[in-house]
């Protein structure tokens, strides 16, 4: 990682100021950004769909992290504010599409699927993305959701459900905001 962070030094002191800058940014944490990206690299995904993109930082460890693989990144923000500031940051990063709006009414517009998927936004909305998402995922695809300890009582419904499906096998990381790693296996 520290490698990472002398080749990325510009982009690596953008984040970090903008984070002690500017409140409700939201990143990820540093360990959970780590976890993120060695997960993106033994995967190696074709097509990775982010939730919540807030200013960038996790679209840009993810991209990083599989830019030798023609991997693409769809991420949706909401905020606009935020939304700028991602634009901005990632507007080097050739792998990343940054869809600005609600989740909820793009993700029924992208037209592929995906077989790595990030959760990261509106808490109690993550049962209703996991929903829309399922039909677009592809066999064996991984899916994490963060604050899962951070939001116990708000991601609870999303946990349930993901733990109860025999679709998913599923573990929780219990560091930090909490990760909840899923792996999705198409029903033959
Ligand atoms: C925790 S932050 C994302 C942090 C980002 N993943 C990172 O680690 O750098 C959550 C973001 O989700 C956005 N958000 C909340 N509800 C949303 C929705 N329904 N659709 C899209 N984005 C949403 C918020 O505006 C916020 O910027």
């Amino acid at each position: 990682m520290e490698k990472l962070k002398q080749q990325y030094i510009n982009e690596f002191a953008q984040f970090d100021k903008q984070k002690s800058e500017i409140r409700r940014l939201w990143n990820i944490d540093p360990e959970s950004a780590n976890l993120l990206f060695f997960l993106v690299q033994i995967k190696k995904p074709k097509h990775i769909l982010e939730i919540g993109t807030s200013n960038g930082f996790s679209s840009f460890m993810m991209s990083v992290a599989c830019q030798n693989d023609n991997c693409l990144i769809d991420t949706i923000e909401v905020d606009e504010k935020r939304f700028n500031m991602a634009t901005e940051n990632l507007k080097s990063r050739k792998n990343i599409i940054i869809h600005f709006g609600k989740a909820e009414d793009i993700i029924p517009s992208l037209d592929c699927t995906y077989d790595f998927v990030f959760i990261d936004a509106n808490k109690k909305s993550y049962i209703n993305y996991i929903q829309q998402i399922i039909p677009k995922l592809d066999n064996d695809a991984v899916i994490i959701a963060d604050n899962i300890n951070s939001h116990q009582e708000t991601t609870i419904a999303y946990k349930q459900f993901i733990t109860a499906s025999n679709s998913f096998t599923t573990m929780q990381l219990s560091h930090e905001a909490g990760l909840l790693i899923s792996i999705y296996k198409k029903s033959s």
